[in-house]
């Protein structure tokens, strides 16, 4: 992929007149990672094997139909990507249930919570193009969600728990990911918290990698999401948390 230039951003804190523009890209960021987990999920051996033993079993049960081969298989298929959808929609709904139900009263109230948006300069009229939020986490308590449930709480300090971090398509390897979690990391710094952690879960891969280059390490790596435990381990989504010590 061809190497973009850094863009021109201006940082700054969520406004209540940036609710629709921070639904939107926060919807698109959750929903784009559905396909990416189908086709991660598919490709597993385990999986295939299963679509083609099903396949085999269409076709002779069929009496040496291709159609019902053809269809056995996509069954296997439509349970997959129901699995994968389920996980992801359900942690939409579960965000915009909660924290992103009255982004005012849960981060911008509170001094050691905060959401911010990034507004690409010169983009006209100048319009949300990423988001990043920060939940302080103090006595091992938080009143964050994430894909995942069941946080390790060593008590070793207070945290920052990073979410949201996203950019809008067009946008993306402008090293904008980069800056709004360079602006968590500065303000988790200057609250005095320990560390600043996130889960992620295996289909996002890009945000894994942004992770990593931003000296985030792996803490923990489980298969517990939200979702019931079938659909989790059909939908085979690893959930990894990271943290980054300050
Ligand atoms: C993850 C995300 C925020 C990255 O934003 P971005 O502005 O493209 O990131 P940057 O340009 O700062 O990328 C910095 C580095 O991260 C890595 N990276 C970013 N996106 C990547 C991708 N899709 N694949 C592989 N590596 C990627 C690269 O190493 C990149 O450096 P390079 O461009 O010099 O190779 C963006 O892809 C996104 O919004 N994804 C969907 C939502 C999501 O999954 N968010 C994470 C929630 S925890």
């Amino acid at each position: 992929m061809a190497q973009k230039n850094k863009v021109q951003l201006s940082i700054r804190e969520y406004r209540p007149s940036d609710q629709r523009a921070v639904s939107e890209l926060f919807r698109d960021g959750v929903h784009e990672n559905i396909y990416p987990a189908f086709f991660k999920a598919m490709s597993h051996p385990d999986h295939v094997g299963v679509a083609l033993s099903l396949s085999m079993a269409g076709y002779v049960l069929g009496g040496s139909s291709y159609f019902q081969a053809l269809l056995f298989g996509a069954a296997w298929a439509g349970l997959i990507y129901f699995c994968c959808h389920e996980i992801y929609a359900g942690y939409l709904a579960r965000r915009l249930g909660t924290d992103m139900a009255d982004i005012p009263a849960n981060y911008l109230d509170n001094p050691d919570n905060r959401f911010w948006v990034a507004e690409a300069d010169g983009s006209q009229p100048s319009r949300v193009v990423g988001v990043v939020a920060v939940m302080g986490r103090r006595g091992g308590h938080s009143g964050n969600g994430s894909v995942a449930t069941g946080m390790a709480e060593d008590g070793s300090g207070a945290s920052g728990e990073l979410s949201h971090v996203m950019v809008a398509f067009p946008w993306r390897r402008r090293k904008m990911g980069s800056q709004l979690t360079q602006r968590a990391l500065d303000f988790c710094r200057e609250r005095g918290f320990a560390r600043l952690v996130l889960d992620v879960s295996s289909p996002q891969a890009g945000a894994i990698s942004l992770l990593r280059k931003m000296g985030f390490v792996q803490t923990e790596l489980h298969a517990v999401t939200h979702a019931n435990r079938w659909i989790s381990s059909l939908a085979r989504i690893t959930v990894t948390r990271m943290e980054k010590v300050l």
